[in-house]
């Protein structure tokens, strides 16, 4: 596990334009709802809205450099919601695979879907598989583009220790083998460093199960503005806000 020790410690910053920036953002893209209710719109609306900031974002941040932007999209609990909003996100996903299958390969960017796939409908499993055959050609180095759909961080650890608990069954390693890096790599994030900075917009101080594991060190950033009204001026005070964070991973 070698390679997930290359992402411990400091990352050295990147810096493309005015400012460094982190290597892994993410967001937990909250507040499309309530965007929508203060102007009489179905919620349904307030995702649309959210999704186009998401494409703004995500291309922000290729742009000024940033290796690895991760996007929480839709919980493991969002399954509560009523049927027409999670039809409606399910559609979303629909669109934005199939512009990113057309797109990615010439903009260079990687994208992937973390989180348990077996409950989505059969045409997006196909469509999440053309995305992965392309991020495959793409290769370990390009600019990485993670929507998280039906992810739990909870879920994801349990998976996890079930496949490690199935490879001690059959002994291909004892108990002693389990480390904190042959957990990481049991996690939909295995090919990915830690988040550096895990941005909530919409006034939520809660992670609502995001990259429980992952986000051991991140620095959190928290904002009152709804995500369908994050602008690359708010992920700039964002990254600013991090840039002035002294990182200390528990030493001085
Ligand atoms: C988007 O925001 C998050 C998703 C689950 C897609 P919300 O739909 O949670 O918006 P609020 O929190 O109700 O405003
Ligand atoms: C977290 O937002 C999940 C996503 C953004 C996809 P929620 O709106 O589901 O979280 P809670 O219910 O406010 O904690
Ligand atoms: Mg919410």
């Amino acid at each position: 596990m070698g390679i997930l020790n290359l992402f411990r410690g400091k990352a050295p910053a990147k810096i493309v334009g005015e400012r460094p920036v982190p290597r892994h953002i993410a967001v937990i893209m909250d507040g499309n709802g309530r965007w929508a209710k203060k102007r009489g719109m179905p919620r349904s609306a307030g995702h649309a809205v959210g999704a186009e900031t998401f494409r703004t974002i995500a291309t922000y941040c290729k742009d000024i450099g940033v290796q690895y932007f991760t996007v929480y999209a839709f919980s493991t609990e969002n399954w509560k919601r009523p049927k027409e909003e999670v039809d409606a996100l399910m559609d979303l996903f629909r669109k934005y695979l199939k512009e990113a299958a057309e797109t990615m390969f010439q903009r260079g960017v990687a994208v992937r879907v973390l989180g348990d796939l077996t409950p989505l409908p059969a045409d997006i499993h196909a469509q999440i598989e053309e995305v992965d055959a392309i991020a495959d050609k793409l290769g370990p180095d390009a600019a990485t583009a993670s929507l998280c759909i039906n992810y739990g961080g909870r879920d994801e650890i349990k998976n996890a220790v079930r496949a490690l608990a199935r490879e001690v069954k059959n002994g291909t390693i004892a108990p002693e083998d389990i480390t904190e890096d042959s957990i990481s790599a049991h996690l939909y994030t295995s090919h990915m460093p830690d988040p550096d900075l895990i941005i909530r917009p919409s006034g939520e101080i809660r992670t609502s199960n995001f990259l429980l594991w992952q986000s051991a060190y991140s620095e959190y950033y928290f904002t009152d503005v709804l995500w369908p009204d994050f602008s690359t001026a708010d992920m700039d005070e964002a990254i600013d806000a991090f840039n002035r964070r002294s990182r200390r991973f528990g030493g001085v």
